[in-house]
């Protein structure tokens, strides 16, 4: 059965092993192997964004919601990543520089029970295809909200690159809950 402690528990070792990168997917996989498991373990979210389950300098663990239908900036980690999707539907655009732009070189779309590792200079953009809320771990190899190179993110609109704006960030979430006339989700 999947406890929020165990799991921080197995990661924290993990990210010292020789393969951390791949030891946490394996560890998120099994997560949400059990996708019933983690949504009793974690709380019921009544609004979208993310809640910080563990944050150290080497691993943040995140317990992310995204908003029914809500699209997501354009945005790099400077870190490694793991995702996992234990309900909803997480879909991304992947971006590559070009000059002084991005230009979109692909896309994956992640259910239930699928994991996928994240690249340290990784662009991507983010949509929830669903009414109904998204839920996600995920595992950051550094300090989310401190990492070790700036992070950046890019207009949606003229894919002008600006550096990462937090708070920017936590409007779009509150905004894409208004727009939903968000409800929890289960
Ligand atoms: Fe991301």
């Amino acid at each position: 059965m999947f406890t929020i402690e165990r799991f921080i528990e197995q990661c924290r070792a993990a990210i010292a092993a020789a393969d951390a990168e791949r030891a946490v997917e394996e560890l998120v996989a099994e997560a949400v192997s059990d996708p019933e498991s983690v949504v009793r373990a974690l709380r019921d979210p009544e609004r979208a964004g993310f809640e910080v389950l563990h944050r150290g300098p080497d691993l943040t663990v995140l317990d992310f919601a995204w908003a029914p239908w809500m699209t997501f900036k354009p945005h790099n980690h400077s870190m490694w990543s793991v995702v996992g999707i234990f309900s909803g539907r997480e879909d991304s655009v992947f971006w590559r520089r070009t000059g002084d732009t991005i230009e979109a070189r692909g896309a994956h779309s992640l259910g239930v029970g699928d994991v996928t590792r994240l690249g340290r200079d990784v662009i991507h953009s983010v949509v929830n295809p669903i009414g109904k809320m998204t839920r996600a771990i995920h595992v950051y190899g550094g300090d989310f909200f401190a990492p070790p190179r700036p992070r950046s993110e890019w207009d949606p609109e003229t894919l002008a690159e600006r550096p990462w704006d937090l708070d920017h960030t936590r409007r779009l979430f509150a905004e894409a809950d208004a727009r939903a006339g968000v409800v929890p989700t289960r």
